[in-house]
């Protein structure tokens, strides 16, 4: 099946919240999609900088503005969406096949991730004509 925009998702999880401050977990496979192999974080992205600029072959991963906001532009070749991510108890799950680049990066922004595999070069698409040919076959 050819990946698409729409079944990419926000998923929002509940905050519990007291006057002094908020939590948010995330159980694993029975709040996400996927089960957890790997969290990365990006921060300390200067100003005007774009991330991402990849797809993957078979990675998912929920992506969450732990911190300040950003945008991410998710495109499966046909469609571009582009999400803001802004608040930590929401998260973006991204399929395989779904191009993203991460751009608008607030001073202080924290970008989380949670992912179902380790860390693989081999498992990354970094040139857009690669993608196109990939998804159109
Ligand atoms: P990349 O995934 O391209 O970053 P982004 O999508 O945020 O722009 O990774 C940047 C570099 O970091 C690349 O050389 C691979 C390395 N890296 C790891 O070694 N381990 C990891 O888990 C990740 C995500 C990246």
């Amino acid at each position: 099946m050819r990946a698409s925009v729409y079944n990419c998702n926000v998923i929002e999880f509940k905050k519990i919240h007291n006057r002094a401050g908020n939590i948010t977990s995330i159980n694993g496979a029975l709040e996400i999609p996927f089960d957890i192999q790997r969290v990365y974080y990006l921060y300390d992205v200067p100003g005007g900088e774009i991330r991402g600029g990849h797809a993957h072959y078979g990675l998912k991963q929920l992506i969450i503005a732990a911190s300040g906001s950003f945008d991410v532009v998710i495109d499966d070749g046909h469609i571009k969406k582009t999400i803001t991510l802004n608040r930590p108890n929401f998260g973006l799950y991204i399929t395989p096949g779904i191009w993203r680049d991460l751009v608008n990066f607030s001073s202080g922004a924290v970008l989380l991730v949670l992912a179902s595999n380790k860390y693989d070069e081999k498992d990354y698409i970094r040139d857009y004509q690669d993608f196109l040919e990939y998804t159109y076959g």
